[in-house]
């Protein structure tokens, strides 16, 4: 015997059966789901209207309510597993004739490609690669290297120090210190690496950045041993018409000192804005290393000479690569690095 609940389930299975059927998206079956089977559904609302239908009938009912509400779960369940299907089989998208995307590689730093380019020219030249400390003392950055006790570069408005009196290395030349206190000689080192100096940043000064330093020590070392292995970097890295001249400077740290200039990578000596109409560009401060300095680490004067030499790296990189600001190099702006 039927019943009016009975009739409008049977309805309600047969609705919902065509609507799941004829659902092309997973958006519209669940839609459909939620019409019949959620909480404010149609089976839910039906379910309050079993207690009305005569005693008897309630088994009938209450099973046809189970039987249709599974049914619909099951037919729910199956329209979403094949729509999913589809889905992933779909292919239409793809264009096979399309070029490749290529993916991003990492660049290596401008600054230290140059440094690279440095090490491997003196590699050559004999000389083997020496490291020190980016927090160094006193001792190794300014009284080893015979810098006077008032000397302007020791103040704390150009050096940053640590509380307990260590400092940042303002120069790569304590390594020549700590070398030399090391090893006994011939030493023939160079040491690339971070300085830091308390400048105020601008297009040309950076509170950190990357020196090149070199010592050479044996007996009879001369200042035509430096001129010659200058001009040949020179030549090694800026081509074969490179030229360089030895100017008289001071450091505290070499007698004689020089300041070594190369002919201008960008005019070849005839004079533009980059060398300021002069044909020369200041590259390296160097010179014989100072007695003192030999004494400071245990060497004797008597026996051994040696030359030293340190130049900037964003210097190098700024002229090789024709960049007019050492700020860029800090900004890690991957348009400005992916060119190198
Ligand atoms: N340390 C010096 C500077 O930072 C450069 C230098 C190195 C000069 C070695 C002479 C010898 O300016």
């Amino acid at each position: 015997m039927s019943n009016p609940i009975i009739d409008q389930l049977n309805a309600a299975a047969e609705a919902a059966a065509a609507k799941l059927q004829a659902a092309a998206e997973a958006a519209e079956l669940e839609k459909i789901r939620i019409e019949y089977l959620g909480t404010k559904g149609l089976l839910q609302a039906l379910s309050k209207e079993i207690k009305t239908v005569p005693p008897e009938q309630r088994k009938e009912t209450g099973m046809t309510f189970n039987t249709v509400s599974k049914a619909i779960q099951q037919q729910f369940d199956e329209r979403s597993a094949a729509l999913a299907d589809t889905a992933a089989a779909d292919h239409s998208g793809l264009d096979l004739s399309l070029p490749g995307r290529r993916p991003d590689t990492g660049r290596m730093h401008p600054v230290a490609r140059v440094m690279e380019d440095c090490v491997a020219i003196f590699r050559r030249l004999g000389f083997i690669v020496a490291e020190g400390p980016e927090i160094e003392t006193v001792f190794h950055n300014f009284d080893a290297l015979n810098a006077p006790a008032d000397h302007p570069s020791r103040d704390p408005s150009d050096t940053f120090y640590f509380d307990d009196g260590r400092l940042l290395r303002t120069q790569t030349s304590p390594v020549q210190v700590r070398t030399m206190l090391a090893h006994k000689p011939p030493v023939r080192i160079v040491s690339p690496g971070r300085c830091f100096r308390r400048d105020t940043p601008d297009a040309t000064h950076s509170m950190s950045f990357h020196q090149i330093e070199g010592l050479y020590v044996d007996r009879k070392v001369s200042l035509g041993d430096l001129k010659s292995i200058l001009l040949h970097f020179a030549r090694e890295m800026f081509g074969s018409g490179a030229n360089i001249r030895l100017r008289p400077h001071f450091f505290p740290f070499t007698e004689p000192s020089v300041e070594a200039d190369f002919s201008c990578i960008m005019c070849g000596g005839k004079g533009c804005r980059v060398c300021k109409n002069s044909g020369w560009l200041e590259i390296a401060g160097a010179g014989m290393v100072n007695p003192a300095v030999f004494e400071a680490v245990g060497y004797d004067p008597e026996q051994v000479t040696g030359f030293a030499f340190g130049m900037g790296l964003e210097r190098l990189a700024m002229l090789k690569y024709r960049i007019n600001d050492i700020r860029y190099f800090y900004e890690n702006d991957v348009r400005f690095l992916a060119q190198f």
